[in-house]
């Protein structure tokens, strides 16, 4: 895991502002603690300030150094609903409902990066992804040229001989249930983004599907063909290639046979798989039955970096997420 090591090295030199807006959740808290110790990143908890010192307490943790805010009575509620109210005035949000949405950390904590009071947001320990990403998708919006948020696996497997030193990056694995061409044209092109710079990798795309250059017909099959001429289109500058099966993508052998004349067959680093659900399930079967590990999601395309954890996140999860959201912070300036 010499990755993590470099990524949080990275994150101590970046110094970002991170909010956690479940700031009494007892794993966020312990992460706080070694967040701070480790100097990894700053912190502001979300919550009422009594009450997170007493979960922290409970916790046995000492979290002295994190900024505490309560977005009940924050000063900046008022000028932050203003922003609400310019940002949606399309769709009609008037200034009362921007106040009581910001009674919600999870409104409150985009609405800090919005105004540029912090550099990147991490929750999802006890919310829903829906509920951590619409507010985030509402107020911070994507990158310009950017229309789809998407989440990325890095898959960390036991053969160096796969991807970067074994290092695969795969998406979309966490958000948008069914792209569409143009959209999952885009989502290989962020993930290229994100594989250099996380992961340094010199990122060699494969658009997945069940054929192999034009071995089925099917308009799945087209519409991966499709996305695979977008985003050749959209940056020239990455090698990416498609439509290809797994095994012609990742194994040499089979890449010689089915895509002999390809730049990325049998030596992909970046996986796009066509859909969710074959995403979902494929970082899935990988971290189980291969005992690979799985770090993510990592949100990308957003305007700032938003990281949504698992539920069943442990503390190291979110220790290490918050060295990747300052990583992604700091390489949106670059
Ligand atoms: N990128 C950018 N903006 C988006 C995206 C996206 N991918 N998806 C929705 N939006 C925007 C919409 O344009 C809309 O904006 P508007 O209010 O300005 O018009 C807003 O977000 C809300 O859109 P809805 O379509 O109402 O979105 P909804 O809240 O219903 O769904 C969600 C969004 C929750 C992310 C949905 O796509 C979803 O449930 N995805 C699957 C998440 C999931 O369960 N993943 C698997 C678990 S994660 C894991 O296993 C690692």
């Amino acid at each position: 895991m010499k990755l993590l090591e470099r990524v949080i090295k990275n994150a101590q030199s970046y110094q970002k502002r991170i909010v956690l807006p479940e700031g009494n959740e007892p794993r966020t808290l312990r992460a706080t603690e070694i967040i701070l110790n480790e100097n990894i990143a700053r912190i502001i908890l979300l919550g009422n300030p009594v009450e997170i010192m007493q979960a922290a307490e409970e916790c046995g943790v000492n979290i002295k150094g994190a900024v505490l805010v309560d977005p009940k009575t924050d000063e900046r509620r008022s000028h932050y609903a203003d922003l609400m109210v310019e940002i949606r005035k399309s769709k009609g949000l008037t200034k009362e409902e921007a106040l009581e949405m910001l009674n919600d950390p999870l409104v409150f904590a985009p609405m800090m990066i919005k105004n540029g009071d912090a550099d990147g947001e991490i929750a999802g320990a006890i919310n829903a992804t829906g509920d951590v990403l619409r507010p985030a998708f509402q107020f911070v919006k994507t990158l310009p040229g950017v229309s789809v948020v998407s989440g990325a696996f890095l898959m960390f497997v036991n053969d160096p001989h796969f991807g970067h030193d074994g290092i695969l990056v795969f998406a979309d694995c966490a958000v948008m249930p069914d792209p569409d061409e143009r959209q999952l044209a885009e989502i290989a092109v962020t993930t290229a983004k994100t594989a250099k710079s996380i992961v340094g990798m010199e990122p060699r795309v494969a658009m997945l599907s069940f054929s192999t250059k034009g071995s089925a017909q099917h308009e799945r099959v087209s519409k991966v063909e499709n996305a695979t001429r977008i985003a050749k289109e959209l940056d020239s500058t990455v090698k990416i290639d498609g439509e290809l099966q797994l095994d012609a993508a990742l194994i040499p052998e089979v890449a010689k046979l089915k895509a002999p004349d390809s730049e990325v067959a049998g030596r992909a680093n970046v996986l796009v798989f066509p859909g969710l659900e074959a995403a979902n399930i494929g970082y899935k079967l990988v971290q189980r039955l291969a005992k690979a590990e799985a770090i993510g999601p990592v949100l990308q395309g957003m305007a700032a970096p938003i990281n949504d954890l698992s539920r069943g996140c442990s503390v190291s999860d979110i220790v290490n997420m918050a060295a990747i959201t300052s990583n992604q912070a700091a390489a949106l300036f670059e």
